[in-house]
């Protein structure tokens, strides 16, 4: 049984938070060892991201700056184009920025966010995302640090919501076939 319990719109545990601590301790180390002696920035989209976000930086050893964006798409369901509602605060051009992302899924959201941020004129731009759908993906997206590779399921928790809920779950778990349905 986790721990808060499975709420009732999930059908499992499919990352315990024992897994996602270990894999997030990893990626930390591996970021601390590739970006030392960089300007480094770490760059979040909201809201999804911020639980996967709070956990790396605390396993990151090395100076850094935290910026994030919001987006909203123009029209829901047909992806491709976002609006931004939320720039960055800081000048990136010239630093190492990474995107940190919740999950990968048809990678629209993330190539138009990539695009935006290379406009900026960073020294380099790499993608960290906890979650990797790839067997959705349409835009090709250049994943240098992943922390899952999942398949195709809806999942809620550690950032991830349905409608807005389920962000503070500490695990991440599959939603039932049915709530999807009627979704
Ligand atoms: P895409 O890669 O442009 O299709 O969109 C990725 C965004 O869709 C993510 O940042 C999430 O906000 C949302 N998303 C995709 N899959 C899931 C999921 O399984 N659970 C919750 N949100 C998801
Ligand atoms: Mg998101």
């Amino acid at each position: 049984m986790p721990s808060p319990p499975l709420p009732a719109v999930c059908d499992a545990v499919l990352l315990s938070e024992e897994q996602i601590r270990r894999r997030v301790t990893e990626l930390g180390e591996t970021i601390t060892r590739e970006y030392e002696g960089h300007d480094l920035r770490l760059v979040t989209v909201l809201r999804g991201g911020i639980v996967f976000l709070a956990d790396l930086v605390r396993e990151i050893d090395l100076p850094l700056h935290l910026d994030f964006m919001a987006v909203s798409p123009y029209s829901p369901g047909r992806g491709g184009v976002v609006r931004v509602t939320k720039d960055l605060d800081e000048d990136i051009a010239g630093t190492s920025v990474v995107l940190v992302e919740d999950v990968i899924d048809t990678g629209l959201t993330v190539n138009y966010i990539l695009k935006l941020l290379r406009a900026h004129g960073p020294r380099s731009l790499e993608v960290c995302a906890l979650l990797d759908k790839d067997v959705r993906r349409i835009a090709d997206v250049p994943i240098a640090h992943l922390g899952f590779a999942i398949p195709d399921h809806f999942v809620i928790g550690y950032g991830l919501d349905l409608q807005g809920r389920y962000r503070n779950l500490p695990y991440i778990a599959t939603l039932k076939e049915e709530v999807l349905r009627s979704r």
